[in-house]
């Protein structure tokens, strides 16, 4: 809801406001963003209080306005030279390096929807917007401001729109999607780092004086930071306290800063990042940053990231796909890598399908001269050594076995030995004069050209008109030698931006042309995992590193803003690829199942018991998938070493305990409480049975063996399950075994159903 009265603007959701207000000097100043406030309540004017203070050295703004001290404000979007020596929020240099500006309040409208023609757009509906147009004191500059209200997903979205009327270009070379000022600096601020094979690992700290910042250089949202970035009280926790996020709906190069200035106030601002960009506005032209989601959560992390998974489903994912249930692939990555042939992918298929599997999808070398990674990219026609029949061909024979067919494509890029080079080497992004850096013997084409961009649309047209079900889109490399030879960009630091438009028109089109195509993204694992990538593609591939250990901080971290059902996890071969990490087979479920699961490894060289543990696992989640998919996430109290993740439905929570490291002797019962489970409800509680190897067990294999395993199963009052919680059986320790210890390893997982009965 959105309400504006004597100056003073209040956007509204369910349980949070933002509050602003147009200040004596006509600066537009934030008030309030946290629990909700009505518009009418009384005493409005004390949450900000007087400004009744003069400062030694404070720079006022003009000699009528002795007492507005802007760096002492909190305001809605600050730029440099009027006193506010913040970071600001809008860097613009006109007649030769002028950078001043003084944006104050012109006008104001508000309405029903969201009216932002940028891509990709988060969707209007069940959204009211408010728009605040600014003005500089003395140039034509408008700055234009947008809050859009999603009342029942406690979300606000915002954006800033610059707009140039002066007769002469502005050079835009930082520019905001949102800045948030708060009176205070009592946060930590959350982060989401790494780098490949180690993606969004969670990272908190106290915000000091000063800028911190993450940021990404790299042309993608990048696996160095992601542009999640929150805000919380020292206090809070998984299940209380405050708690603000910002994201941006952007998979290019983004920056997230938070301030703690000499007065005590903190700024959070997320924008394009500054680094390289440049954009020139002639007269008349406007710049329209990407969108940035805002929400605030009084409870907790787990309620933070409630309202941003739902979000992210309800309003930024437009596929078919979002709520469907998602297929079960087998992925021919590591199970084949370039050695791929049809009769040995048909293979594959089948075993994958008498497993229960449901999806085959034939990752990299299917394609042109692609038999390694030097070569091919550009070339989107199927290999006829491999697939005699063609890609179509190949998709019946996969339809044939009653499984769905999905390919992998990485359109953005070009080898130097292909055909695609041959003929245009002027495509592949580089600096005339300079040797070009290379990553995996490849390069970027330049999307922020037309006629690539149409080029890589028709191949792409071709390749997903072959009647495949599923697509998983990749992007390998980081981006070097910035150059754009597009003839439409006035300024070399258009480069980066001009790359993201062109490829999301690509995207836009691609998605609305084949609607029924499940698209997963990828780059190299998740180095563009981001609400822009999600717009396009409900799914994305988490991570290389598929070792389960691993993976729990991955997907902790990257549970964090984006939805279950975003984060496509595959059980791959142990030792893992990656890291050599032994897991049992079960182990690597338990993790794999929260989220989208898949397999990536040669079932054709499994054993029997190993195929039928996967037959058992496909068939728990199949049974189980609204839940472990669309199921809302959270966190339960950790307990003796292992943490509990929870997802839950309707109908039924799925909990997963998972251990680092098993312990000797430890003599104590791990508890499992469920603090959100009702009072006055009865619930069953039932483990998941899981197959147990030879290999895991050594010498104590006979032991094992010959006791009669009893399982695990308990009815319990909400009451207990809320409070005290339950005691779990204990682990096996070495000594005898009973028909209730359990088996739980290093990095190990069980699974429990818990549903109500009464
Ligand atoms: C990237 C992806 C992998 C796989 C390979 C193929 O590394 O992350 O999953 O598709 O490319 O080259």
């Amino acid at each position: 809801m959105i309400d504006a009265r004597d100056g003073w603007f209040f956007v509204s959701t369910r349980h949070t406001s933002y509050i602003m207000k147009v200040g004596e000097a006509g600066h537009l100043e934030h008030v309030h963003y946290g629990g909700y406030i009505p518009s009418d309540a009384e005493g409005l004017g004390c949450i900000q209080g007087p400004d009744d203070i003069r400062i030694g050295d404070g720079t006022y703004y003009d000699e009528e306005h002795q007492h507005t001290l802007l760096a002492r404000k909190l305001l809605e979007y600050s730029a440099p030279g009027k006193g506010d020596t913040r970071e600001s929020a809008v860097i613009a240099e006109y007649r030769n390096g002028l950078i001043t500006l003084d944006p104050l309040f012109r006008s104001f409208r508000i309405y029903e929807g969201k009216d932002y023609p940028v891509l990709p757009a988060v969707s209007g509906e069940g959204a009211s917007t408010l728009e605040i147009t600014l003005r500089d004191a003395v140039l034509p500059i408008d700055i234009i401001l947008r809050y859009s209200a999603y009342e029942e997903e406690d979300v606000i979205v915002r954006s800033a729109e610059i707009r140039n009327g002066m007769d002469e270009p502005l050079l835009l070379r930082s520019f905001a999607s949102a800045m948030l000022d708060l009176p205070d600096a009592g946060w930590d601020i959350m982060t989401f780092d790494g780098t490949w094979g180690r993606e969004r690992k969670e990272n908190r700290r106290r915000l000091v004086p000063g800028v911190s910042y993450v940021d990404s250089k790299l042309g993608a949202s990048s696996n160095e930071h992601n542009p999640l970035v929150i805000l919380l009280r020292p206090e809070t926790d998984d299940r209380h306290g405050e708690a603000i996020a910002v994201n941006m709906v952007y998979s290019g190069n983004h920056m997230e800063k938070a301030e703690v200035s000499p007065y005590g106030l903190c700024r959070l601002i997320a924008s394009i990042n500054p680094y390289g960009f440049c954009w020139k506005l002639d007269k008349g032209c406007s710049f329209r940053s990407p969108e940035a989601v805002i929400s605030y959560s009084a409870s907790g992390l787990d309620g933070l990231s409630y309202a941003l998974h739902r979000f992210a489903e309800r309003r930024i994912e437009r596929s078919r796909a979002v709520y469907s249930d998602r297929p079960i692939a087998i992925n021919s990555w590591e199970a084949a890598y370039f050695d791929i042939g049809e009769e040995k992918l048909l293979e594959l298929a089948a075993r994958a399908a008498d497993v229960g599997i449901e999806l085959f999808v034939l990752d990299d070398g299917w394609f042109g001269r692609r038999t390694d990674d030097t070569r091919g990219l550009g070339d989107w026609t199927a290999d006829t050594s491999k697939l005699p029949e063609g890609l179509s061909g190949f998709v019946r024979r996969i339809h044939a076995l009653g499984m769905k067919a999905g390919i992998w494509v990485e359109p953005e890029m070009i080898s130097i030995d292909s055909a695609l080079y041959e003929k245009h080497p002027e495509w592949l992004v580089s600096i005339p004069g300079r040797k070009p850096a290379v990553a995996r013997h490849q390069y970027f084409l330049d999307l922020t050209r037309d006629d690539v961009v149409s080029y890589v649309l028709d191949s792409m047209a071709d390749v997903f008109s072959s009647g495949v079900d599923y697509v998983k889109w990749d992007m390998n490399r980081n981006m070097s030698d910035y150059f754009t030879s597009c003839p439409e960009a006035g300024h070399q630091g258009e480069f980066f931006h001009r790359y993201m438009q062109g490829l999301y028109t690509l995207l836009e089109k691609l998605t609305s042309a084949f609607p029924d195509i499940l698209f997963e993204s990828c780059s190299s694992g998740g180095n563009r995992f981001d609400l822009g990538a999600l717009a396009f593609s409900p799914q994305g591939w988490t991570s290389d590193d598929t070792d389960a250990l691993e993976r729990m901080e991955i997907q902790h971290g990257t549970l964090r803003g984006y939805p279950l059902s975003s984060l496509s996890n595959h059980v791959t071969a142990s030792p893992n690829h990656q890291n050599l990490r032994r897991t049992s087979l079960e182990d690597r479920f338990g993790t794999a199942c929260f989220g989208i699961l898949g397999y990536e490894l040669d079932l054709t060289k499994l054993s029997e018991e190993e195929l039928a543990a996967i037959r058992d696992q496909v068939s728990f989640y199949k049974e189980h998938r609204r839940t472990l998919q669309h199921g809302r996430f959270s966190h339960l109290p950790p307990s003796d070493g292992a943490v509990f993740w929870m997802a839950c439905s309707d109908d039924e929570m799925i909990i997963l305990e998972h251990q680092m490291r098993n312990g000797v002797n430890t003599g104590r019962h791990r508890r499992l409480v469920i603090p959100s489970a009702d009072p006055s409800a009865v619930y069953s509680i039932e483990r998941r049975e899981k197959h147990v190897f030879r290999e895991d067990l050594g010498d104590k294999w006979d032991e094992w063996a010959s006791v009669q395993h009893q399982g695990f199963s308990a009815v319990v009052s909400g009451s207990i399950l809320s409070s005290a919680g339950i005691a779990l059986p204990s682990i096996f320790t070495g000594k005898a075994i009973e028909p209730t210890t359990r088996i739980l390893l290093d990095n190990a997982s069980d699974l429990y159903v818990v549903r109500r009965i009464r």
